[in-house]
């Protein structure tokens, strides 16, 4: 079809195929990495084969701090885009301004509700209706290793932090870099949340990140787990200071590093160059995390648009992305894993139906927990608090971490 649509366009008669309700859809996101382009290269065609035009509004950036700052501007002067990457709690902000628009005849047609898990489907809702589509699940809690390289120092991929520390020393000994790492707020917050997860388990993971619990935020694990979270920049090379975390990544592929600590958007980039899960490159849960998960669902919030035309064409891509056909595409290309329950993984890699296992017990045992670092777990205001303190800390070579402990639980209670 495409094909000859192409065809048709080179001789001038591309009018002919493009159904009268063709309408354009722009659509903000920061997925501009090698495996982010390619998964959202998926969408695009998806859209244009349905005859719309896709206006590409990427925003560089990991995490998207700069895109919501981008989005915030152009919504402030009455001229949003389509779609745009908005996660979490963030949603319902959005929606309780009057933003975002109404979804659910596409989700009624669909059955979304019954395709969906339900905490999945309620953060997507705002007072009762779908104001979001979700497109996938990441695993933010991985560690990422080059298997070449731990053959060389003879040793085993860490398990534990203990074992990551012992582990760490053979590599740096080796003139290896343990763990690829870009300095960036972001991914700072990444590592301390997998560290946190290691020392403080699942419920008081929660207990401060999703219910602020102040005890827990300035207590004593919080303390060892900070402590533990700096010894991390030992194993760090000095240019890592505002690096790309998939330039981090790509030092994992080449062999300049061993590790890296990242969720599986970073095995977009391994499959992006060719690469064999379990083969050429390793996946296993985050030191000291194995029974447990840490979630992180992007989703597109769908604005109010008053061009009949482009209306149409959100709601196709509010029913695309949901479609099997896509999730299966997007999420091999993208490291994820399908949102839908209801997906045949077996053609997808042992990363990502480890990453479903994992995903489907953890909801049984309560393991499963909202990524902060990734704005599940609380609003963007109280991430912004913990990022700054985390960073600081981590950028300082002679912190305190007690005191880090208290200035983490004042900072969350100043932006509650
Ligand atoms: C996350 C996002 C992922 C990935 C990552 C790095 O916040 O949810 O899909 O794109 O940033 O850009």
């Amino acid at each position: 079809m495409k094909l000859f649509r192409n065809f048709l366009a080179a001789v001038g008669l591309s009018v002919a195929l493009t159904p009268a309700h063709a309408g354009e859809v722009e659509v903000l996101h920061w997925w501009t990495s090698g495996g982010e382009a390619k998964a959202m290269g998926v969408l695009k065609e998806m859209m244009e084969d349905q005859g719309h035009t896709w206006k590409d509004f990427a925003v560089a950036g990991g995490g998207g701090e700069a895109a919501m700052t981008v989005l915030k501007t152009r919504a402030v002067s009455g001229n949003p885009p389509a779609a745009a990457q908005i996660k979490g709690l963030d949603i319902q902000e959005w929606a309780k301004l009057g933003f975002l628009t109404n979804l659910d005849d596409v989700a009624s047609d669909a059955n979304w509700d019954e395709a969906l898990p339900p905490v999945v489907a309620d953060t997507m809702k705002y007072e009762d209706n779908y104001v979001a589509v979700p497109i996938n699940v990441h695993r933010v809690n991985w560690l990422w290793a080059n298997p070449e390289v731990f053959e060389k120092v003879d040793a085993d991929v860490p398990r534990t932090l203990d074992e990551f520390f012992t582990v760490a020393d053979k590599l740096k000994e080796a003139d290896v870099i343990p763990l690829a790492h870009g300095g960036q707020a972001w991914q700072d917050a990444t590592v301390f949340e997998a560290v946190a997860l290691a020392v403080l388990g699942p419920k008081d993971f929660e207990a401060a990140f999703v219910n602020h619990d102040m005890d827990v935020l300035s207590g004593e694990k919080m303390v060892e787990a900070l402590t533990k979270f700096h010894r991390m920049r030992d194993y760090i090379d000095p240019n890592a200071v505002g690096r790309d975390w998939n330039i981090a990544t790509q030092m994992v592929i080449n062999g300049e590093a061993a590790m890296q600590i990242m969720g599986d958007w970073a095995k977009g980039e391994f499959t992006a160059a060719g690469l064999e899960a379990g083969k050429d490159y390793v996946c296993v849960p985050a030191p000291g995390t194995q029974d447990a998960f840490t979630f992180n669902i992007d989703s597109l919030a769908m604005f109010k648009l008053n061009n009949d035309a482009n209306v149409k064409a959100q709601k196709d891509l509010a029913r695309t992305i949901l479609e099997p056909e896509f999730q299966t595409i997007f999420n091999k290309a993208k490291g994820s894993i399908p949102v839908r329950t209801d997906m045949d993984m077996s053609g997808f890699d042992s990363c990502a139906q480890a990453s479903m296992e994992a995903f489907k017990s953890t909801s049984e045992t309560g393991a499963l927990v909202p990524s902060m670092a990734h704005g599940m777990s609380t609003t963007s205001a109280v991430q912004g608090q913990i990022f700054d303190v985390i960073t600081n800390f981590f950028n300082n070579a002679n912190a305190d971490p007690k005191e880090t402990a208290e200035r983490l639980a004042s900072a969350v209670q100043s932006a509650l």
